[in-house]
């Protein structure tokens, strides 16, 4: 019979096996290229000493290519639950340093393990990725391993947040998992995603790229729109996770956590009078708007790199998180086209899904011409927005800084589209075109000379908020200086709105 400290001996070995993962070599080899290990990356993600670790003694169970004799604790990912600000949050790294953080149909279980109990109790799963992909040796069981987990991403979405950090290889199919999460962080210089890599690339139509060009943080954050946002090294991605989760709640059936507001809910900026030009020509960044009227001025910017002509992101009023868009006239006169209507219309469905307010500042000359747009599907895709808008239930506030013309008056959160409260500042054009247009359409066969006269006339008649107003699809025209307290008086009047949209299985956003 073996004692007390023969059992206590053994438990202490088999549970420190898993610890070093693959080996102090490998876990060197990471930290020189600039990389945290598994275990590092959640200690930092998670408030200290509140991590609890599930399965860490999983093996594998492949014979094939001598892999029994190979056998690592936990398996190549680190998988449990822990709390960031308090609040409870699941969390998987993918350990690189094992079998190179591959998906083996052990290590799989454990993530579909972990995704189980976060959807039953209602608390985010933060997937902390670095990895090569399908565990080769496993075939076809990793490949389930991967389906599976793409069907509960599918399952969860909508119910709990779901995050991903890219912070290592991430290639093949298995960046499907990542993409059908919520939000996908990136770092610089060390991440990657790509379906198919430069190697394939090259081979099948001879295009030649590098690993960064082809799937790197800056490709997926300013280009394909895969990314929502970037860091530079692995701690920077980690915090802005905690700040992220700082702003959500843990499940579609909470509110999103509020924060004491110490920043007076009445404050009024006297810059903001003069922030929007009265030409209609002239360029101004609606994010000093939007900093100027957030609670302390802090604002997490969802995509900023991607189709900057809208502005999508998070801040706080009165202590509660609001979800922003924003059309950018300091970019393209903040027009919408292609990528600006996916990206505002995936955000404004996150929020609806998650309980958020949706705020929309809007100064937008209208859709954007050309046969790019045209053929690239604007109408598919500009329908996406009008789609997100409309079916979103939250409180919804929309303030017109400036032009708000054509189909892009109904498209940004009109009262039309079942918006709250409608607001416009007294420089707001609210018309079906500018007036160069509308007189050109009008009154084609007039002399310039003429048509001058004609443009002023539209000018006062139309290009202003109060026809708008007197039709009672605004509900009141406010001064800049007051739009914070607005907002938040806007938002408070909301805040118990009951509404549903009729029962359905599910709609069909036009994809
Ligand atoms: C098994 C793998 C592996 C894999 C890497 N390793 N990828 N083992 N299956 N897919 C192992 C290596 O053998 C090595 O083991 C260790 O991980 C580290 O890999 P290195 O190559 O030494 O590291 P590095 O030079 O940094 O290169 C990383 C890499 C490269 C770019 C990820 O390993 C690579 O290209 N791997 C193959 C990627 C791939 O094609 N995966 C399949 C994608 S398709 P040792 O013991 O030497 O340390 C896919 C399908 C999913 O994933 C489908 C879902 C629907």
């Amino acid at each position: 019979m073996s004692t007390h400290e023969e059992k206590y001996k053994e438990f202490e070995k088999r549970k420190n096996a898993a610890e070093l993962g693959g080996g102090i070599e490998r876990i060197e080899k990471q930290h020189k290229i600039g990389k945290k290990t598994a275990r590092e990356r959640i200690d930092i993600l998670l408030d200290p000493g509140t991590f609890t670790e599930t399965d860490r003694m999983v093996i594998h169970r492949t014979r094939d290519f001598d892999m029994d004799k190979k056998k690592i604790p936990g398996d190549g990912i680190v998988t449990g639950y822990g709390k960031i600000d308090g609040r409870l949050v699941y969390v998987f790294a993918q350990d690189f340093t094992v079998f190179g953080g591959t998906l083996s149909r052990t290590n799989a279980d454990k993530v579909v393990k972990l995704m189980d109990l976060a959807l039953k109790m209602g608390a985010p799963v933060i997937g902390l990725n670095d990895s090569g992909g399908a565990r080769i040796q496993e075939g076809v069981q990793s490949l389930g391993g991967y389906a599976d987990i793409f069907y509960r991403n599918v399952i969860s979405s909508g119910v709990i947040p779901q995050i991903s950090a890219i912070m290592g290889p991430c290639a093949g199919g298995a960046v499907y998992s990542p993409a059908l999460t919520d939000f996908i962080f990136m770092v610089r210089k060390t991440s990657y995603m790509f379906v198919t890599g430069p190697d394939v690339i090259k081979t099948v139509t001879h295009e030649e790229v590098t690993k960064n060009e082809l799937g790197g943080a800056m490709t997926h954050n300013s280009k394909s729109g895969v990314a929502h946002f970037i860091a530079d090294d692995d701690e920077q991605v980690l915090m802005m996770i905690r700040e992220l989760i700082g702003f959500i709640p843990s499940n579609n059936m909470e509110d999103p956590p509020e924060k004491k507001c110490t920043d007076d809910i009445k404050r009024e900026d006297e810059f903001l009078q003069k922030l929007v030009p009265v030409d209609p020509n002239k360029p101004y960044d609606m994010k000093e708007l939007i900093t100027t009227i957030a609670d302390d001025k802090d604002f997490l910017e969802v995509m900023p790199l991607y189709a900057q002509n809208i502005i999508t992101g998070f801040v706080r009023l009165n202590g509660k998180p609001v979800g922003i868009v924003a059309n950018q006239p300091s970019v393209q006169a903040g027009v919408l086209d292609i990528n600006a209507s996916t990206k505002g219309a995936r955000f404004v469905r996150f929020c609806d899904a998650f309980n958020i307010p949706l705020v929309t500042f809007e100064d937008v000359p209208g859709f954007l011409p050309g046969t790019t747009q045209e053929f690239g599907g604007i109408i598919r895709n500009g329908a996406k927005l009008i789609y997100a808008f409309s079916e979103a239930t939250v409180p919804k506030v929309t303030l017109i800084t400036r032009k708000a013309y054509g189909g892009a008056y109904c498209v940004m959160s009109s009262k039309h589209l079942g918006a709250d409260v409608n607001y416009a500042y007294p420089m707001a054009e609210i018309a079906v075109m500018g007036p160069d247009g509308a007189v050109n359409v009008l009154f084609r066969n007039k002399l310039d000379a003429e048509k001058s006269d004609l443009v002023d006339e539209y000018k006062a008649n139309f290009a202003n908020p109060y026809k708008a107003a007197e039709l009672g699809y605004l509900d009141e025209i406010i001064y800049p200086k007051q739009t914070r307290f607005k907002l938040i008086q806007a938002l408070e009047m909301a805040a118990n709105k009951v509404k549903s949209n009729p029962p359905k299985k599910h709609g069909n956003i036009p994809l």
